[in-house]
């Protein structure tokens, strides 16, 4: 293997990396594994504190070059603003990742049509949005976006039928722009975390089925780690994949086999 075909502890260095919603969880992971692997990392969020928190710990794992953006990825204009501060000061985006979302349970006979859009705003418009707004970026590069997706978009489970039809847009974006900035060198995928343990995401829709119960059922009979999918972002994103887009990698111990039909269950019991 040459070191273009091999994980190499520095292989992004040089590369300018950006991620929405990177101040916690899978995508702060993520971002912290590019920093690790040399890239000058940029994130954006909501939070100004959970971002000065974040900006430490990518600091220290990095060389001290990380920035930090607040903005609302439902914001195009304060997004497309970072994109282009991130690129002065690192250069145009070799990698976007677009992870910023939110979610709750709630019964679909329950959720108001603003929670509705407020999830498809964070979640598909927030991630076209920070795609848009890095297009040029990426051209100049001809770089990678990577958007975090979730088994939702294919399997519905209950309580989430405004996070599943986010996802799936997420994910027909993602085929979408694959298609069609193929031919600026542009790769676009998705990755799609399973249950992944100490994550916001896991808290919301765990409350009520119960953590243990959920990793059960998961083949692998546990969650994942944040690290875990930071890993397969990186290969995603490396030249390792140089010749892989509009493809989704699944992350998730193996639950998408064994369907939503547990969870489901689970959930009705909890919660009549
Ligand atoms: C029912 C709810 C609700 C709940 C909010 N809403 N929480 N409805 N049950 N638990 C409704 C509100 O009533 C309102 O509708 C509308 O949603 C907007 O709520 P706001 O609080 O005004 O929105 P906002 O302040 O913008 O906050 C966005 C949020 C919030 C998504 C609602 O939870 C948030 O900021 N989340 C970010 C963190 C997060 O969710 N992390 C987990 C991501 S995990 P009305 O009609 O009353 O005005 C994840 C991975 C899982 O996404 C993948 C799944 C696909």
């Amino acid at each position: 293997m040459t070191s273009s075909t091999c994980l190499t502890p520095q292989m992004f260095a040089g590369k300018s990396v950006f991620v929405t919603g990177g101040s916690s969880g899978i995508n702060l992971a993520i971002a912290r594994s590019f920093a690790e692997h040399g890239a000058a990392v940029a994130i954006c969020a909501r939070d100004a504190d959970k971002l000065r928190s974040a900006i430490a710990e990518l600091s220290q794992a990095g060389d001290g070059q990380a920035l930090g953006f607040v903005a609302d990825v439902r914001n195009d204009g304060a997004v497309r603003a970072a994109l282009e501060s991130a690129a002065h000061q690192h250069g145009p985006a070799d990698v976007v990742v677009c992870g910023a979302a939110g979610n709750f349970m709630v019964r679909a006979e329950d959720l108001t049509p603003n929670g509705f859009r407020t999830v498809v705003d964070i979640d598909l418009i927030g991630t076209f949005n920070a795609a848009n707004g890095a297009f040029e970026q990426l051209r100049a590069t001809r770089g990678s976006l990577l958007f975090v997706s979730a088994g939702q978009a294919f399997v519905p489970f209950s309580h989430q039928a405004h996070a599943g039809a986010a996802k799936a847009g997420v994910e027909n974006l993602m085929r979408n722009l694959a298609l069609e900035w193929g031919r600026y060198g542009i790769r676009c995928n998705s990755i799609v975390p399973g249950p992944i343990a100490g994550t916001e995401g896991v808290r919301r829709l765990a409350a009520d089925v119960g953590e243990e119960a959920w990793a059960d059922m998961v083949p692998l009979g546990r969650f994942g780690t944040t690290d875990e999918i930071a890993s397969m972002a990186l290969v995603l994103c490396s030249p390792l994949a140089s010749f892989v887009t509009g493809t989704t990698l699944v992350a998730d111990g193996g639950l998408a086999l064994t369907g939503s039909g547990r969870f489901n269950q689970a959930l009705e019991r909890a919660c009549s």
